[in-house]
């Protein structure tokens, strides 16, 4: 008989049918990440966005690429320019989009192009309740999201609010793909345990790449 459990590396565990965690896939370029990630909110600061019921988030975020996720009291969208200086987004840096490419190729996506990069920053206590991705125009791609600095508690569920979730300790390196007939799946991150990272220092950041646009 076929054992297709046989066929998957230790690296890289299953979490739904099109989606997987990728233990330490970022490791290695886990520095150069955060060095990176200090240079674009130098640019584009860090903000505590407010969603439209009024209330001021508990993670910090900011963009790169072309398109950038923001929530403010008239709803959620994707933007061309950064609301709070009028600019661009910063651009891409082309080791963020290599590394989305190679991860989400290993989750089983070819072809990925993101053109949206969140950037959420953590700090102790922070959450961020369950919800789905769905301000993208496409559900076609996948969601590659990187994290970085202090662990945190990754919730999985599925298509509904209500459907069984299944938690995973995510640290600093690992990478979690979804998409497929998971893409649409409730996910959400518990708060947020004190701790230092000796890279991060008392912060979890996350990279979440995603092609939002309707064109390339
Ligand atoms: C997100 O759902 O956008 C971010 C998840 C995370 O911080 O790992
Ligand atoms: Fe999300």
């Amino acid at each position: 008989m076929l054992d297709l459990f046989a066929e998957e590396p230790a690296w890289r565990e299953p979490l739904a049918d099109g989606a997987a965690i990728l233990w330490r896939f970022a490791i290695r370029d886990a520095s150069a990440l955060l060095a990176a990630i200090e240079t674009l909110s130098a640019q584009a600061p860090f903000r505590h966005m407010v969603t439209p019921g009024g209330y001021s988030m508990a993670v910090a975020m900011t963009n790169c690429g072309a398109s950038g996720w923001v929530s403010s009291r008239s709803g959620y969208c994707y933007t061309a320019c950064d609301p709070l200086t009028g600019a661009p987004w910063p651009k891409m840096p082309p080791l963020f989009l290599t590394l989305a490419v190679a991860a989400a190729r290993a989750a089983g996506y070819e072809n990925f192009h993101p053109d949206a990069c969140l950037i959420n920053r953590y700090s102790p206590g922070a959450k961020l309740s369950l919800h789905q991705d769905k301000d993208e125009y496409h559900f076609d791609a996948p969601i590659v999201s990187v994290s970085l600095g202090l662990p945190a508690i990754f919730q999985f569920g599925g298509l509904r609010r209500a459907d069984p979730l299944s938690r995973h300790y995510l640290d600093h390196g690992d990478v979690a793909v979804w998409g497929g007939s998971s893409r649409l799946f409730y996910h959400g991150i518990a708060p947020l345990k004190n701790g230092h990272h000796p890279e991060a220092g008392a912060w979890r950041y996350n990279l979440t790449f995603r092609r939002a646009a309707k064109e390339e």
